[in-house]
């Protein structure tokens, strides 16, 4: 194929694609199988990664993420970033249509639309294609995130053909729907990962984060509900939605266009009463008066537009009592006080429990036991406790003391420099602490013994037949088989927990498959803290065996890619305990893998005294195992091109700016392909 030939096809299949995701993403009404829209894909990642020249970072291929930003560029917004006057009180809201009226003299009309709880975000867009995006920042200025932002399958890149001017800008909102943000927490628990708050912390999270592969992978959205520019069509502001509609943005269907502040006021209304129906979390109704005309005789205070106003709903509050304070201790020796609360119902549940997070939180409430409480739902799931009346306190209430010693073990707690949480230092024998990480490196994404659970966890630990994670491999068809437990469950069902002959032989088989677990998922299920499964694919890969792993000294493991002084610490702490070596032993012994399974003839000298720069991601290889390839034939790996570069590996998504210098310094560029033939 030509590249002429070629550049015709891509064009054509970014159409395509293009056209298939909005039918996907946006009218979630396909018109091709999943099989037939990979085909596409595939055709064009092929044709990108053989023409490398021709890849445009709008390009469909580019959702997956790929470089990886070390700090924000900062710019300023042509035209500033506003806040919305808000409101929480009718009548404030009769107000702001009295002042309309008055300013505007005649009949007007509103549009009404609901108030996403996310983070606000600029797109640029250049003659049709989206060039930046820029986060709120202070309002003037803010951090392009445009790499991160190209991952989200709802923000076209490209726009379908319609009567757009050559430039302009789109304000909306990224956010993250609830269903994906309950499923990403569950991961993260238990990758023993801090959980996010609520989807609006996880979004903010997501879109400061550098590396863009990573922000592929959460489940962000938008919705966009404002259009600027210069030449921009349109009389009103709804005609202006429903045009961002069809160049294939995503713009809520849930609005209104009201005659006046009565609709206005059923419409959020009904909002309220549905809101537990959306599947992502709002925390208002925004009303704007339609006519673009109109909206510029009314023009802006310094802050905020005066054609529009936020009418935010009030968080769900209750109050209740607190009858007592559990202090629960997790797989890392976590201490956690949770309020225990004479049951009260909030927002559509009947709350029992919440968190008090840690001893700073409950000592900045001074809450104690009996005390009147205020709990609140509002962005967060998990219902928080807002605030204590102290009115209502029955004197001589004593003060709540954090508890000094283990509820678990008795051991006194410790609390490391810096951090807000105590910690039970008992690793060894704590049982929460025990059966967690037993729980965890049986885990799917670690051991993946599934014939293993909690409940059976539970029953081995209790029978006293594991409490180190290679006792596990020590079990036996004697030890286990007849093995039970009956637990009470909360609805108060019983649960029964039965080892019978089915359950033994599964347990043994279960166990003996795990032997053949890569290292990297092994170390990932030692459990070592601040270690989740993508650290420990970096360090396996990085050090190949643990005996590498065990010896690299501090500093050494901070010029790891993506580790810091935390995970560099916590790895050297793990290894420097004499019982976690022995672990280690034992679960060598029993034939678990220690080090990465080098693949045969991966050796040679084709590369001898060449030097390589990679960039993008790869069919074959995975980043490190690309670099480590070309180590162990011979040639030297480098970070950026320069005039002493060979060769770039062009792999997909390659970063624009590593080819631009490639080409400005004659440096060849490379498919994997050929990068393999050059290995023989
Ligand atoms: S209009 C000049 N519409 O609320 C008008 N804002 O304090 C620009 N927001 O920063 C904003 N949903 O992040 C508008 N339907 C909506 C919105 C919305 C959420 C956010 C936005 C803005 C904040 C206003």
């Amino acid at each position: 194929m030509t590249r002429d030939e070629a550049r015709a096809r891509i064009d054509h299949l970014i159409a395509e694609i293009n056209g298939h995701n909005y039918r996907y993403y946006q009218l979630a009404n396909p018109s091709i199988s999943d099989f037939e829209f990979d085909l596409l894909l595939k055709e064009l990642e092929t044709l990108e990664r053989e023409f490398p020249e021709l890849l445009s970072p709008n390009s469909p291929s580019q959702r997956v993420g790929g470089e990886i930003t070390r700090e924000f560029e900062t710019v300023f917004h042509r035209y500033p970033m506003l806040s919305l006057e808000n409101t929480y009180s009718e009548s404030e809201l009769r107000d702001f249509d009295a002042r309309v009226n008055r300013l505007l003299q005649g009949s007007y009309e509103y549009v009404c639309e609901l108030k996403i709880d996310g983070v606000s975000i600029s797109l640029i867009y250049q003659d049709g294609l989206l060039v930046r995006a820029i986060t709120r920042g202070d309002g003037v200025r803010g951090d392009d995130v445009t790499t991160n932002i190209r991952t989200i399958r709802t923000i076209p890149l490209r726009l379908t053909p319609g009567n757009y001017p050559s430039e302009f800008e789109v304000r909306g909102e990224i956010f993250m729907p609830r269903a994906g943000f309950d499923q990403m927490n569950r991961l993260r628990e238990e990758e023993g990962e801090v959980a996010f708050a609520n989807p609006r912390n996880a979004t903010a999270g997501t879109l400061k984060t550098q590396d863009s592969q990573l922000v592929a992978r959460r489940p962000l959205d938008s919705f966009v509900y404002y259009l600027i520019g210069e030449d921009v069509a349109g009389e009103s502001h709804y005609e202006r939605l429903t045009m961002l509609k069809s160049w294939g943005f995503k713009v809520s269907d849930i609005k209104a266009r009201c005659a006046g502040i009565d609709q206005v006021l059923a419409f959020i209304e009904d909002v309220g009463r549905d809101r537990a129906q959306l599947d992502f979390d709002i925390d208002g109704v925004v009303i704007k008066v339609n006519s673009i005309a109109q909206q510029e005789k009314l023009g802006y205070t310094a802050k905020s537009p005066r054609w529009a106003i936020a009418y935010k709903f009030k968080a769900e509050e209750a109050m209740t009592r607190l009858l007592s304070i559990d202090y629960q201790v997790g797989r890392t020796g976590a201490v956690t006080p949770v309020a225990n609360l004479e049951p009260v119902f909030l927002a559509g549940t009947t709350v029992k429990r919440a968190t008090l997070h840690n001893a700073d939180v409950m000592e900045a409430l001074d809450i104690r036991v009996g005390d009147s409480v205020f709990i609140e739902k509002g962005g967060e799931i998990i219902p928080k406790i807002k605030a204590v009346d102290y009115a209502q306190r029955v004197a001589g209430t004593p003060e709540t003391l954090f508890i000094q010693n283990c509820p678990e073990c008795n051991t006194p707690l410790l609390r490391a420099e810096g951090e807000a949480a105590w910690y039970c230092p008992n690793e060894l024998s704590c049982p929460p602490q025990i059966k967690g990480r037993l729980v965890h490196f049986i885990s799917r994404k670690a051991m993946n013994i599934d014939s293993l659970g909690e409940g059976k966890i539970e029953v081995l630990y209790e029978n006293g037949l594991v409490k180190s994670l290679a006792d596990l491999y020590d079990l036996t068809y004697d030890k286990l088989i007849g093995l039970e437990k009956i637990i009470q469950e909360e609805d108060k069902k019983e649960k029964r927990i039965s080892f019978r002959e089915k359950t033994v032989s599964n347990i043994l088989s279960g166990l003996e498959k795990s032997k053949s677990v890569v290292f990297e998922k092994v170390l990932f299920a030692l459990g070592i803290r601040f270690v989740g499964e993508t650290v420990a694919k970096k360090l396996a890969f990085h050090y190949r065996n643990i005996e590498n792993l065990r010896k690299a000294s501090l500093t050494e493991l901070i010029t790891v890619d993506e580790i810091g002084d935390k995970i560099a610490g916590s790895v050297v702490g793990y290894f420097s305990d004499p019982a976690n070596m022995s672990l280690i032993e034992r679960l060598r012994n029993s034939g678990l893998k220690f080090e990465i399974h080098e693949k045969p003839g991966a050796k040679g000298n084709a590369l001898a005294g060449k030097s390589f720069v990679v960039s993008g991601v790869f069919a074959n290889y995975s980043r490190e195992g690309i670099k480590e390839t070309i180590e162990l034939n011979g040639g030297k790996v480098s970070s950026s091109v320069s005039s002493k570069t060979d060769f770039l590996v062009a792999g997909e998504n390659m970063g624009p700016e590593k080819r631009r210098k490639a080409e400005d310094l004659d440096v060849k560029i490379i498919s994997e392909q050929e990068f393999t033939q050059m290995l023989g």
